[in-house]
C-alpha cells in the first residue's frame, strides 16, 4: 500500500526512544521528513544519527527541548520550519499515592503530558488550516479510562487529550486537517522491558513469567495478554499521518488489546 506520505513533513515530541523513535523510524522509510525530539542535545544528536544510519536515504534532523519548561518549548517553536504532521507523543507519569502526590507532580505530568501538545497545536494547527492539509496526533493511553489508582495524575492527564483532540479537530471543518488520538495499551518500550528484567532479577523469575503475571493480576481486562510491540503502534500513528487516513476525524484510535472494553 502507498501511504502517499512521500515528501511531508513530521515533527514527534519526546521522539529518541520507544513510541516515538520507532514511528520517526517508520516515517523516514515512508519518505517523510522527520524531526525527533528529546531533552538534551547529546542524546537527541546520537539518535538523528542511529535513525540516518538506520534509514541511509532519510532525512532526519532533531531539536532538543524539554516541554517542563516553557522558555525551551518557545525556542523550539522558533526554530521548527513548517510540518504538515505533528505528533504529540511525548509523556511521562509517576506512579505515587494520590496523598503523597504534590501540587508540583500535578504540574509536571500536566506541563508535559498536556501542555506540550497544547503549545504545538496552537502553533501549527492554523498553518495545516491555511495550507488545507494536515495531521495532528495526540498519543494518550488506555490509562484515561483505566485510571490506575498509583497513576492518578498521569491517567487526568491522558483523559484531557481526548478532550483538546475533539476540539481541535471541530475547528478542521471542510479542510484537509484532522486532529485524532491514538491510544496505546501496555507497550513493550525500552523502559517497560528494563522494568519488566528487573522485577524478574528480584524475584527470580524469567521476563516471561513476570510479563504473564502484570496481564493475570493488574491488566486483567486485557484480551491481548501481551504487550504490544512499539512497531505495532507505530505502524498505526503512521496510516493515521498520512492522506489514506482523511475520513477519520475527531476520533480515538484503541491500541489497547482490548483492555478498555466498550464496543465503541
Ligand atoms: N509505553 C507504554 O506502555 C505506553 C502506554 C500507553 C501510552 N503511552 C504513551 O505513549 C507516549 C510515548 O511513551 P513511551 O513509553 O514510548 O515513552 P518513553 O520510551 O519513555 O520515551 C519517552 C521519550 O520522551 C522524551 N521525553 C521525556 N520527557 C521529556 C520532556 N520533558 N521533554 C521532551 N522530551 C521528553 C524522551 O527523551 P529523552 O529521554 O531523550 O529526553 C524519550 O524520547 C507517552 O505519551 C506515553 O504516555 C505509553
Amino acid at each position: 500500500m502507498d501511504l502517499k506520505l512521500k515528501g511531508k513533513t513530521a515533527f514527534i515530541s519526546g521522539s529518541t526512544s520507544g513510541i516515538g523513535f520507532a514511528t520517526a523510524k517508520l516515517l523516514l522509510q515512508e519518505g517523510v521528513k522527520v524531526i525527533i525530539n528529546g531533552r538534551h542535545q547529546k542524546g537527541v544528536s546520537e539518535i538523528v544519527d542511529k535513525l540516518q544510519k538506520l534509514v541511509p536515504d532519510g532525512m532526519v534532523k532533531g531539536i532538543a527541548a524539554d516541554f517542563s519548561k516553557s522558555t525551551e518549548v518557545d525556542f523550539l517553536l522558533e526554530e521548527l520550519p513548517l510540518v504538515d504532521i505533528l505528533i504529540n507523543n511525548v509523556g511521562f507519569f509517576t506512579s505515587q499515592s494520590f496523598y503523597e502526590a504534590t501540587d508540583e507532580d500535578w504540574y509536571k505530568q500536566i506541563e508535559v503530558n498536556v501542555m506540550s501538545g497544547v503549545r504545538l497545536s496552537r502553533h501549527f494547527l492554523p498553518k495545516m488550516i491555511r495550507s488545507n492539509w494536515g495531521r495532528i496526533l495526540f498519543v494518550s493511553s488506555e490509562c484515561a479510562t483505566l485510571v490506575p489508582s498509583d497513576l492518578i495524575a498521569y491517567s487526568t492527564s491522558k483523559a484531557a487529550l481526548l478532550a483538546i483532540s475533539r476540539g481541535l479537530s471541530q475547528m478542521t471543518t471542510g479542510t484537509g486537517v484532522t486532529v485524532n488520538t491514538i491510544i496505546p495499551g501496555s507497550t513493550l518500550t525500552e523502559g517497560a522491558i528494563s522494568f519488566l528484567n528487573g522485577v524478574a532479577e528480584k524475584e527470580n523469575k524469567t521476563r516471561g513469567e513476570v510479563e504473564g503475571e502484570f496481564f493475570r493480576k493488574v491488566r486483567t481486562s486485557s484480551l491481548l495478554e501481551r504487550f504490544a510491540s512499539v512497531e505495532e503502534i507505530a505502524n498505526t500513528i503512521t496510516y493515521y499521518s498520512s492522506p489514506l487516513s482523511a475520513a477519520t476525524n475527531g476520533a480515538v484510535i484503541k491500541l489497547d488489546g482490548g483492555s478498555m472494553g466498550g464496543i465503541i
